[in-house]
């Protein structure tokens, strides 16, 4: 089909239709922001039960957002709820989730090959006014989108942990994104809520380039005994004044995955000592240790 943004939806700015693809974390945070902004969403991930914890983690982070919307509104913080929930449709078929949506958001694995594997045959199934963005943490997106015939509606958008409770999204362009996929792009952000800032496609784009470094500093510092885990996140509390300690950042976001990106762009980029991946990191990953999530990390943590 011809591509021309005179049939496109995205013209006005009215991306209507989301689909998020990948159900972790991240997947179900951003599907959660689209439907609260009154967006219909499709859900998508291969496991049905991804998809059921999914469903649960939303409906939990919905319920918190209601609840601090409508103090005083109980019943209109009801209807939020219900009216947000009712617009996320849970599916497993990715290609046929694409058939109707105007952008498309992935937020699965980050492995290059599995990307491309779901971008090619989404290239295939999709509309082709349909946007494509990754929520790539560490990949660059000019490689994810190399495999597909749109790289002019493709870009970046870059969601932060907890994704209905942290105000930034980064937008990234590739030198091939069009001035008017930009611009939707940036409408979308704005439209789900979020501040949106501007960045070329560099490893870690601006706020996990500062911050990847800055949190395997720190479990640097504590390796090499200068200070207590407890009172590195103290200091950096109290005297930065950041909402949370770096080992504990570290634990909140899981210490593989922060150490899965330090070692993609240790390998890229070997000479770059800030990216050296921390023993002490290394082997508590080993250990199954990976931070909140397992209930171990640096800290301990129970339920
Ligand atoms: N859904 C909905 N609401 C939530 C929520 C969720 N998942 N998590 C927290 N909240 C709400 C709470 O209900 C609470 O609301 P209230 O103010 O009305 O009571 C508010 O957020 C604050 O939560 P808590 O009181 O539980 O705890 P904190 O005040 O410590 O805030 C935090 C928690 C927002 C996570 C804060 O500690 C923080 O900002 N930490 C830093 C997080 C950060 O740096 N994230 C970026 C990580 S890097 C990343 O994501 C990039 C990726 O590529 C890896």
């Amino acid at each position: 089909a011809k591509r021309t943004f005179a049939s496109s939806s995205t013209l006005n700015n009215v991306i209507k239709n989301v689909t998020v693809i990948g159900g972790g974390l991240m997947g179900s945070g951003i599907a959660q922001v689209a439907a609260q902004a009154g967006q219909n969403v499709t859900l998508v991930d291969i496991s049905q039960d991804v998809l059921k914890k999914s469903e649960t983690n939303i409906q939990n982070s919905i319920g918190r957002v209601g609840k601090k919307l409508y103090k005083d509104d109980p019943a209109a913080g009801k209807q939020f709820v219900e009216e947000s929930l009712s617009r996320i449709k849970y599916i497993s078929d990715a290609q046929k989730s694409v058939e109707q949506a105007d952008l498309v958001v992935e937020a699965i694995v980050e492995n290059l090959e599995i990307k491309h594997k779901l971008f090619k045959s989404l290239d295939e199934a999709a509309p082709s006014k349909t946007l494509f963005a990754s929520n790539t943490s560490s990949l660059s997106i000019g490689e994810i989108a190399s495999v597909t015939k749109r790289k002019d509606r493709f870009g970046g958008l870059h969601f932060f942990n907890p994704v209905p409770v942290m105000r930034l999204l980064e937008v990234i362009r590739i030198p091939e994104t069009t001035d008017e996929s930009y611009k939707a792009m940036m409408a979308w952000g704005k439209a789900v809520g979020k501040t949106c800032i501007t960045c070329k496609d560099t490893p870690g784009f601006v706020v996990n380039r500062l911050l990847v470094p800055y949190v395997a500093e720190a479990v640097r510092m504590l390796e090499r005994g200068d200070a207590s885990a407890e009172d590195i996140d103290i200091a950096m509390k109290l005297g930065a004044g950041y909402p949370m300690g770096p080992i504990e950042l570290g634990d909140y976001t899981g210490l593989d995955t922060g150490l899965f990106i330090l070692e993609g762009w240790h390998k890229k980029f070997p000479d770059n000592e800030l990216f050296k991946p921390p023993q002490i990191q290394k082997k508590l990953v080993q250990e199954g240790k990976l931070g909140r999530k397992t209930g171990e990390g640096f800290y301990k943590y129970t339920k």
